[in-house]
């Protein structure tokens, strides 16, 4: 693991020059693109960039970690709305290139076409991770996990409340790449600011690699790039 630590300023125009070199190198790239607060600084780096004319997405694919099951794209809090206001609508991306897991998957079978879509677009060449979770992998999802329908922790709806009018209005159920999808991608690069994530962001690096911490397992991949603010970084040894 590579750990890049600075402000979160710092560490955002770092990570988003890493799109520039990708997206410069392979305008045809294929993308692993994440939700959550941690990726907005980032998204709206690299929508700035691509005005400045520094870097195009107009001939990439992207495949965005997870969705909440029974929320279409139309609902203010589902993963597709938050990737179409934050950034595909902010960028030259073609819409049609871009791809969200459906919230309305039934079956794992089916949430699994979603892994052969990657497959047939190339494979991931960069995905994007926030924490705790990957995705919404919850603590113990088989290594070999791919693309699967996951009932939600009272832990996990907690946390992600905030977004929603009360705990009754957050979905019990998510569609999410599973870790074994996650750790196909090329390369991985993971951010997480604030002192919130420190503990986490510990067991990520230096904790034994297990599937109860899930983010722990990126230790086993060969190209995973870490963007931390000191306040993430500060339980490091
Ligand atoms: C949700 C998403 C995760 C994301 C997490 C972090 O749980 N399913 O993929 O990493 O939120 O959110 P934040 O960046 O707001 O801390």
């Amino acid at each position: 693991m590579k750990l890049i630590i600075g402000t979160q300023e710092e560490v955002i125009k770092k990570a988003a020059q890493r799109y520039v070199k990708l997206l410069n190198e392979k305008p045809e790239a294929v993308l692993g693109l994440a939700t959550g607060s941690t990726p907005l600084g980032l998204y709206a780096e690299l929508a700035k960039l691509c005005a400045e004319g520094k870097l195009s997405f107009a001939k990439c694919t992207t495949f965005n970690l997870d969705e909440y099951i029974g929320l279409d794209g139309t609902h203010d809090q589902s993963y597709r709305y938050f990737m179409n206001k934050n950034l595909f609508e902010k960028v030259d991306i073609r819409m049609e290139a871009t791809h969200v897991p459906s919230g309305a998957v039934k079956s794992d079978e089916e949430a699994e076409q979603y892994d052969a879509e990657i497959k047939a677009a190339g494979g991931i060449d960069l995905q994007l991770l926030g924490l705790g979770n990957i995705g919404f992998n919850e603590p113990l999802t088989p290594f070999t996990s791919m693309t699967h329908i996951v009932k939600l922790t009272d832990s996990t709806r907690e946390a992600n409340k905030r977004f929603f009018a009360s705990i009754d209005d957050v979905p019990t159920h998510a569609v999410t790449m599973g870790i074994h999808t996650v750790m196909q991608a090329k390369s991985i690069i993971l951010m997480a600011f604030g002192e919130g994530k420190a503990e986490i962001i510990k067991k990520t690096v230096e904790g034994r690699p297990e599937i109860a911490v899930p983010a722990s397992l990126l230790q086993l991949h060969e190209d995973v790039e870490l963007y931390l603010d000191e306040a993430a970084a500060s339980k490091l040894s």
